[in-house]
């Protein structure tokens, strides 16, 4: 795992977005698969990526996008499903079409119909040639996509029940929590880890708990972001203040000064 602790979030938007053009450069071929994130945490990232677009560097027009999670219930259409979300803070942004965009589906008639769907995403994803890079942010319980701590490590995409914390979280985005959805279809824990690339960033200090104990916790399903310890290619990009609770940061940064990032 590599773990880049730099002093400001534009900074490690900026070092978060060389890692996911890095990742694309070595493992993905014609048409590049990249695994998205919504949250507040990846918009600078995806903002730097949008910017090496426009200067040439990168182009995100044959890229085929696959969301990590979507609300169960919620509209195609409303605005705070994740499809949309996806829409209007990556499609449009960096200019992945939209019609290349794969997200969840959260409907149905039955749990086992949503179950179904949940498994053919997955099937999905491996059909398209598997995710090269995953962008990945943390919740501060530590879950990664909606797999929320107890998820088996090994977990497929499926249907889960939201925590309490998450739908507090979250409840910023809704009318009340009253209207926040109690489940999600999400990418499990195995098929987030299939990637070739993970790139996680946190920023801010209510992520300080969750990072020391995904990075430096025990492997755990108490911790589901400490599945990136088990991933031969995870990049964690902190800034200061999610980086707080960190023991062994004199190691990481000695590392850190050892990659070629050409930031
Ligand atoms: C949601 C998403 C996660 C995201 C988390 C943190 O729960 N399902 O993928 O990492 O929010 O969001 P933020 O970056 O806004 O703190």
């Amino acid at each position: 795992m590599e773990v880049l602790i730099v002093d400001t979030p534009e900074a490690a938007a900026a070092f978060a977005a060389e890692a996911v053009l890095d990742g694309l450069r070595k493992h993905a071929g014609e048409n590049p698969v990249l695994g998205l994130a919504t949250g507040s945490s990846p918009l600078g990232l995806y903002a730097e990526l949008a910017a090496a677009a426009q200067r040439g560097e990168a182009d995100f027009s044959d890229t085929v996008g696959f969301a990590l999670d979507e609300y169960v219930g919620l509209e195609d259409t409303h605005e705070q499903s994740y499809r949309q979300t996806l829409i209007r803070e990556v499609c449009d942004v960096i200019g992945l079409p939209v019609e290349n965009l794969n997200v969840p589906n959260g409907h149905g008639e039955s749990v086992e119909q949503i179950a179904a769907q949940a498994t053919a995403y997955d099937e999905a994803i491996k059909a398209a040639g598997g995710v090269d890079v995953q962008i990945l942010g943390i919740g501060a319980n530590g879950h990664l996509g909606f797999n929320e701590p107890a998820s088996s490590l090994r977990s497929r995409t499926r249907i889960k029940r939201l925590a309490a914390q998450t739908r507090e979280d979250n409840a910023r985005f809704f009318d009340g929590l009253d209207r926040v959805p109690t489940h999600c279809v999400t990418q499990g824990l195995g098929t987030v880890q299939d990637a070739r690339r993970l790139v996680l960033i946190a920023l801010g200090s209510n992520k300080a708990e969750a990072i020391a104990a995904a990075i430096e916790g025990p492997l755990s399903a108490s911790c589901p972001g400490s599945v990136l310890q088990l991933h031969p290619d995870a990049v964690v990009v902190l800034d200061e203040a999610a980086a707080a609770g960190l023991k062994n940061r004199g190691y990481y940064d000695d590392a850190a000064a050892g990659l070629q990032f050409g930031i």
